[in-house]
């Protein structure tokens, strides 16, 4: 497989042909979408030799673009998303082996998502307002009927929202985000590109907010409807976190969770603990108690400002720093347990710089990016062994997997 989705195939003339809608071992017959000197691009039409692992997909219509896995079983998403990270290892001579972990949920488990919308008034006609994906073959949206990756609170209040959409026949909406905690609580918005109708009929939406949208510009304008709260409260390891609808928050929780049991097993309750890239401060505040030294850091101000809200009610101690990992890079010290959740891009080069300056006694660090991590251990790996790694499958069917690594300092020979 791709790291995208896609698998690598061969044409008959030997070609190099990325095709979206098969699985490794198939021959499969292509509609060429891109064709070019050095390699090719297509869209399975028909399976000629299916894979033994193929199953039907849950969304007909739009899997491909949203969450290209479908087609495989999940015994088999697991391990082809194993390869694909001992790959990413192996091409910085890094060798692992690596299990993945899941609940065994692989759909309906996202608790956040991003409806876009096609109506009557786009290219495509549509007598009513409707879900829509982009798809891979034009980039043209399409509508579609329903999406399998949302958790179920979350596609039914969307539904609700759609049907109200259409029941007033309001058009041009332009997206609907939505977030459900764990109880089944929905906090949403609803980005609107015209204003041409009666607000009311969405009063019965307490926690929802309807904003205008300017598709040229990309920006948001007036609120037409407030929420009663954008907040939301959730449990991670019996400890209590609120976040809001834009902060940043593991999309499943469930297999997250998992991950933090597995973190807590390397912090000791005497360490003193740097979480850089902390959001809202979730790693940090769940895995480590009262007796440990915590500092969170965070480049966005609003994360932080909810972090100081988890950090009272959960150690009272944690200092939050509001900075770029880069500029709060001299924080590390020696006897430093040091937790970094990057984002895909992975770690600042400063921050790379001053962990073999000082090298911290531990490092954890998680990603959504295997390929970033790697390059990112290897620059690193002189001073320290991988102790412990596992995968954890948080974004199923989808092309995307989080991978967890703890690596020690190696002890001067
Ligand atoms: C993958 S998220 C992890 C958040 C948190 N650890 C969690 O799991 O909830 C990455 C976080 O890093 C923050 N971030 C991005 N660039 C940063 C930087 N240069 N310095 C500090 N924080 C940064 C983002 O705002 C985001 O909250």
């Amino acid at each position: 497989m791709a790291g995208g989705g896609s698998v690598i195939g061969q044409l008959e003339s030997g070609k190099k042909v990325f095709v979206w809608g098969g699985l490794p071992d198939e021959i499969v017959q292509i509609e060429l979408i891109k064709d070019n000197t050095k390699y090719a691009v297509g869209i399975v039409k028909k399976v000629l030799q299916a894979s033994d692992h193929r199953v039907k997909p849950f969304d007909k219509v739009g899997y491909l673009s949203t969450s290209p896995y479908q087609i495989s079983n999940f015994a088999y998403e697991n391990y082809l998303k194993s390869q694909l990270i001992i790959q990413a290892f192996a091409l910085h001579k890094l060798n692992i082996v690596c299990q993945v972990k899941t609940d065994n949920k692989d759909y309906f488990y996202r608790n956040k998502y991003n409806y876009t919308f096609i109506d009557k008034s786009n290219k495509t006609y549509c007598s009513t307002t409707n879900f829509a994906i982009t798809t891979r073959q034009s980039h043209a949206k399409i509508p579609v009927k329903s999406i399998s990756l949302p958790n179920k609170n979350i596609n039914q209040f969307a539904k609700q929202i759609l049907y109200t959409i259409n029941q007033n026949n309001i058009r041009h909406c332009h997206n609907l985000l939505v977030r459900s905690s764990a109880d089944g609580t929905i906090i949403a918005r609803l980005y609107i590109k015209s204003n041409n109708f009666n607000i009311n009929c969405f009063n019965q939406f307490n926690n929802l907010e309807i904003c205008e949208f300017d598709t040229f510009t990309n920006k948001i304008g007036k609120t037409l409807k407030t929420a009663k709260t954008l907040q939301l409260v959730d449990k991670l390891l019996n400890k209590q976190f609120i976040y809001s609808l834009d902060s940043f928050w593991q999309i499943n929780q469930a297999v997250y969770e998992m991950t933090l049991n597995r973190i807590k097993q390397f912090v000791d309750s005497n360490d003193s603990v740097l979480d850089f890239y902390s959001g809202v401060g979730s790693i940090g505040l769940s895995v480590t108690n009262q007796t440990n030294q915590l500092t969170l850091v965070e480049i966005d101000q609003i994360n932080n400002s909810y972090a100081k809200i988890n950090a009272d009610k959960n150690n009272a101690a944690a200092k939050i720093k509001t900075a770029s990992v880069k500029t709060a890079a001299n924080l590390i010290k020696q006897n430093s347990l040091l937790i970094v959740d990057p984002a895909r891009t992975g770690l600042s080069k400063e921050l790379t710089q001053q962990i073999n300056k000082v090298l911290p006694k531990r490092i954890i660090y998680l990603s959504c990016n295997p390929v970033t991590q790697a390059r990112d251990i290897k620059n690193i790996i002189a001073n320290y062994k991988i102790v412990d790694n596992l995968a954890y499958n948080y974004f199923c069917k989808t092309p995307h997997i989080e991978h967890l690594i703890i690596l020690d300092k190696l002890s001067i020979k």
